[in-house]
């Protein structure tokens, strides 16, 4: 009796410390975003999600790798199996980061650019934990959002990020079309005798080509004396010296050691006043993913690509993707202090900038995934186009829109054999376009997957055949994207007085694609409605206004019609054509499995894809389909050499000081 009455209390006790350790396991584990399990896993060990919509990865930094045969690796991801890495890169922007992956630190303190009173801070920092808590409409994408606080009182509205990667491209040729108008002697900066007497006039489109219009972007020359090129803002000039390298902390030509600038070319954000020191907002899809990591979430990458400048002029390295990076979006996190690997690659940094414990909260490969993802985030589309949408579209051009508002633009192919830099190019980056377009005969918006590389097979190390895709690289036309990428006075209603007093009075052309789903509308978000906005603009765009005042009832919705028809849509559940058969399967078969409507579920793109559970039964008896995955490890690759995670602490071994001892602040502790 004792000895039964010993062993009952024994096991009491040995269930109460399971049940401590099980639950510990699970309070780290579970996230509301992250649900990896299927109907089979017990809810508690595995939050599971049978709709498979949720991210099913667990938070695993990306190493940087250059070598694409390093399995798991960030070259990998993108050459070898690119869906892959586009998934990982579009998770890192969807998931709600936790305490233990280091969010936050000095939450609501103002941080941000310096106002020009030079004491006010631009924002407050670490309010939300995921890029997808503002920009989320659509959801799970890179969506438009809500208006926070940023500048001043007004507001600041989240634009969408659909086709973000053309943007970055446009930008680019700009810049090099810049540097092929002005930099005479080609030693890759713009001197102040070379800048004398010249503009920087370009083209949307190539010579000869209807909708061709020259885009007067300003003087590379100082002609007003203020100490600056009078350049457009959206070119930002980092000032070097008589050697071509650059002073961080030039106030223009008023500082006598400065010969001369490079610069950025700002495609991104509304708009914002000329600050010397740095740009106004971030210039690349790589800065503008680390800088509001940090910023909005108190996450600080380590980024090499970043912060390292081998020439110590404005130029960081170029990307796994392809981008030039600059040294001014370089963030706190810089590597000062390593920690020691097994394996001799070079360790996470323990620099921690935010204090807050937690060491190397995002790293260069995240950076290279996430900037995957971006650049190649599919472009907003055109719904159906009506007699009464293809006529607003005509009124458009005519009543002046179109002369801000640019239509078309040619992305130029790459030409890495010229001898003169700035006509190299890079072409199109990208992977794959997704061309979406009305179907009349289904009545929906539908996809067309087009792939923009080359199959290259090349043996690894191992001694066997495999296949890389690598972006071509060539020319791209995009259509309907509606700027000139270029700041404007759009009257008194549109200036923002920021927290200091200083106006802001520019505002770059907002592309108008997608504006159709993005309301609230201007920087501000203030006008609810399409109409408002476009009667709310005056100055440059006065003559223009007043024409679409002018017009009809009738012609006025005509136009409405036009801007409503540019519209996003949910990328993973778009009908579309994954393999260019023409046609898009009802009931399409994925590992077997059928798992419906043919859509672009990158899922079904891996090199392994998803095998979805399919036919179950739920909880209360009903029969469902479970879009849960039963082979996650292997499709999102968790056991290749350079993402296995054995601790499952969030850094793989292969950079992990101690890969068997759970370490969430540095891979230790
Ligand atoms: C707190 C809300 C918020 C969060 C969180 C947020 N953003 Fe934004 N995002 C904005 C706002 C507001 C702007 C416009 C900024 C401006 O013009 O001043 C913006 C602009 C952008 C742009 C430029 C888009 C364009 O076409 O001009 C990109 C790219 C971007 N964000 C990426 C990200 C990424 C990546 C994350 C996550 C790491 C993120 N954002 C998190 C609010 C947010
Ligand atoms: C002189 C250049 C110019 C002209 C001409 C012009 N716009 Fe704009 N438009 C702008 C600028 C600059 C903004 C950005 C204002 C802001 O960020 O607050 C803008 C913003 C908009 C927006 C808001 C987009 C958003 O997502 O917030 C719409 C809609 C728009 N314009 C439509 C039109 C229409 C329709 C016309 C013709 C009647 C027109 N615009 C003419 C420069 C112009």
């Amino acid at each position: 009796m004792r000895k039964n009455a010993l062993w009952i209390v024994g096991g009491f006790i040995l269930g109460c410390f399971a049940t401590v350790y099980c639950t510990h396991q699970w309070i780290v584990q579970a996230q509301q975003s992250e649900r990896p399990g299927n109907s089979l896993d017990n809810p508690v060990d595995m939050p599971r999600d049978l709709s498979g919509l949720s991210i099913k990865t667990p938070r695993i930094r990306i190493v940087h790798t250059t070598d694409p045969w390093q399995e798991g690796g960030s070259m990998y991801l993108q050459e070898v199996d690119p869906w892959l890495g586009w998934k990982w890169g579009k998770d890192l922007t969807q998931r709600s980061f936790r305490e233990r992956d280091g969010v936050y630190g000095d939450h609501g303190k103002i941080d941000g650019i310096m106002l020009a009173d030079g004491a006010t801070k631009m924002m407050d920092r670490s309010h939300t934990n995921s890029c997808g808590s503002c920009h989320n409409v659509p959801y799970r994408d890179g969506g438009a959002g809500m208006t926070i606080a940023k500048n001043g009182a007004t507001g600041r509205n989240t634009p969408h990020m659909y086709g973000t990667g053309i943007m970055e491209m446009i930008g680019q040729q700009i810049r090099l079309q810049a540097y092929a108008i002005a930099d005479t002697s080609r030693d890759g900066w713009i001197s102040k005798e070379e800048a004398k007497g010249k503009r920087l006039i370009i083209y949307n489109l190539p010579a000869g080509e209807p909708g061709r219009v020259a885009i007067d972007l300003g003087s590379f020359d100082d002609e007003n004396g203020s100490g600056f090129p009078n350049l457009n803002p959206i070119i930002w000039p980092a000032f070097v010296d008589r050697n071509g390298q650059r002073i961080a902390w030039a106030k223009g030509y008023k500082t006598p050691e400065v010969a001369g600038f490079q610069i950025e070319v700002q495609v991104y954000g509304f708009g914002t006043p000329y600050l010397p020191f740095r740009p106004a907002i971030s210039t690349t899809i790589r800065a503008f993913t680390l800088t509001p990591f940090d910023i909005h979430s108190g996450l600080q990458t380590h980024d090499p690509t970043t912060y390292t400048s081998p020439n110590r002029d404005a130029h960081a390295l170029v990307s796994n993707a392809g981008c030039q990076q600059f040294i001014s979006a370089a963030g706190k996190d810089r590597g000062g202090v390593r920690a020691p690997t097994k394996t001799g690659l070079p360790g996470i940094s323990l620099d921690d900038p935010d204090r807050d414990g937690y060491c190397e909260e995002l790293s260069e490969g995240d950076m290279d995934v996430s900037e995957w993802y971006l650049l190649n985030h599919p472009s907003p589309a055109r719904a159906k186009i009506t007699p009464e949408v293809a006529a607003g579209e005509k009124l458009f051009a005519k009543i002046g829109c179109a002369s801000c508002h640019t239509p078309d633009w040619t992305l130029l192919a790459s030409n890495p054999n010229a001898k003169d830099y700035t006509e190299k190019f890079t072409g199109d980056r990208r992977f794959f376009d997704l061309e979406v377009a009305w179907n009349d005969k289904t009545d929906r918006l539908e996809g067309k997957l087009n792939y923009l590389v080359n199959k290259i097979t090349s043996c690894d190390p191992k001694g066997a055949d495999r296949e890389r895709m690598v972006p071509k690289r060539g020319a791209f036309t995009v259509r309907g994207i509606y700027s000139d990428f270029k700041y404007h006075d759009v009257g008194e209603d549109f200036y923002q007085m920021q927290y200091d007093g200083s106006i802001v009075r520019q505002w770059r052309t907002t592309p108008l694609w997608g504006v159709g789903h993005t309301a609230p509308y201007g920087h501000d978000g203030a006008d609810l409605d399409l109409n408002t906005t476009i009667r709310r603009h005056g100055g440059e765009a006065l003559d223009s206004r007043n024409a679409y005042v002018k017009l009809s009832d009738a012609e006025r919705s005509q136009v409405l019609a036009f801007l409503n028809n540019l519209v996003l849509y949910q990328t993973d559940q778009l009908p579309t054509d994954l393999q260019g058969r023409g046609q898009i399967a009802d009931n399409y078969k994925v590992q077997g499995m059928n798992v419906g409507l043919e859509c672009f579920n990158s899922e079904h793109l891996f090199r392994t894809p998803v095998k979805i559970e399919g036919p179950i039964r739920n909880i209360k008896g009903e029969k469902i389909t479970s879009r849960a995955g039963t082979n996650i490890r292997q499709a999102y690759g968790l056991d290749l050499q350079f993402l296995r995670d054995t601790d499952g602490d969030g850094f793989p071994d292969v950079i992990d000081p101690e890969p068997l001892i759970r370490g969430y602040r540095d891979g230790i502790r």
